[in-house]
């Protein structure tokens, strides 16, 4: 799980993946035909073919926060760079691009409230020493250790380095077929699916297949969701950003049988993927999601089970291998 340490632990807000775009960018030279970057930032690394064009796609970007005042003692003012929940933010850790750390606490002590009732302390004692580490509009991202727990791996940013992880070790290992496959590492999915729209649009694919996390129903007295840790990828057949094609359903169905993975079939109430924007892409794109079930999702300390992401390298390495009708 190397490679999923070095993912979860690069820092990339939205609108900053350029740090992770480079590392992945690495791992992926060996099994490309021609990798690009587009005017908004997404990685595309595609795999010739003459065939239909499939499109994969993990989002590189995570949650963060951005400056947005800074007070004549030196504290900052900050708000959300997408879904940042108030309690996770409370006594919590940032870092800057320029590496610069500051803690989240905030005004009433007694009273954890909203974000515009926190700042982050970066050690400055005045606006002018701030202003010698961070500007306005500066985005940081949260730190959070990574950790083994048994089969369960504890990190921030499982959302979605595990599903870059999973894209990176399928086309790594999926042979060759006459699917044109273009594997897409997506900008700012968590401020609205936005790379993904204009990367779907360039490519116009005949098939767009998004790979990210999903919240699991098996904790203590949680909402009843049918996702469970360790017991496979999910299929999400619904979020509030799409339903699933049914051509895309069959596929992924199929492509599980096929490569002996188990498999949950999930429907969200909540929650969006790039694949909500594909299916928007030309005249309109069949398009579906395959999720990694995850626990504490956009906290520090998500969960995640080595086997359902193993599962899922399986399962995508057998869609590039499965020629599109
Ligand atoms: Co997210
Ligand atoms: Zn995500």
């Amino acid at each position: 799980m190397e490679l999923l340490k070095k993912l979860t632990e690069c820092a990339a807000p939205s609108g900053r993946e350029s740090k992770l775009r480079s590392l992945i960018e690495t791992e992926m030279h060996s099994c490309c035909d021609e990798i690009y970057t587009d005017a908004l930032g997404n990685l595309i690394c595609r795999k010739n073919g003459n065939g239909k064009k499939l499109m994969l796609a993990a989002h590189m970007d995570e949650i963060g926060i951005i400056v947005t005042f800074i007070d004549k003692n030196g504290f900052l003012r900050f708000s959300a760079v997408g879904g940042v929940r108030d309690y996770n933010c409370v006594n919590r850790t940032v870092i800057f691009e320029n590496g610069t750390r500051g803690i989240i606490s905030f005004e009433n002590k007694n009273k954890p409230s909203g974000s515009d009732k926190m700042y982050i302390d970066i050690g400055a004692g005045s606006r002018a020493e701030a202003e010698t580490l961070v500007s306005i509009g500066d985005t940081a991202a949260f730190v959070g250790e990574y950790a083994e727990l048994g089969n369960r791996v504890c990190t921030k940013a499982a959302d979605d380095r595990a599903g870059c992880y999973a894209l990176i070790r399928a086309m790594q290992q999926g042979g060759k077929t006459d699917n044109d496959i273009y594997a897409v590492f997506t900008v700012q999915e968590e401020l609205g699916l936005r790379g993904s729209k204009t990367a779907a649009f360039s490519i116009k694919p005949d098939m767009g297949i998004a790979i990210d996390v999903s919240s699991t129903g098996d904790t203590p007295e949680s909402v009843e969701l049918n996702l469970k840790l360790g017991e496979g990828p999910g299929i999400k057949i619904k979020d509030s950003s799409y339903i699933m094609h049914p051509q895309v359903r069959d596929f992924l169905i199929d492509c599980a049988k096929k490569a002996d993975v188990p498999y949950q079939l999930e429907a969200a109430a909540n929650g969006g993927t790039d694949a909500g924007a594909i299916q928007f892409a030309g005249c309109g794109t069949p398009s579906g999601t395959v999720s990694i079930p995850t626990r504490y999702i956009h906290s520090q300390t998500e969960l995640i089970d080595t086997r359902d992401l193993e599962n899922t390298v399986k399962l995508i390495k057998t869609v590039i291998e499965t020629e599109l009708m």
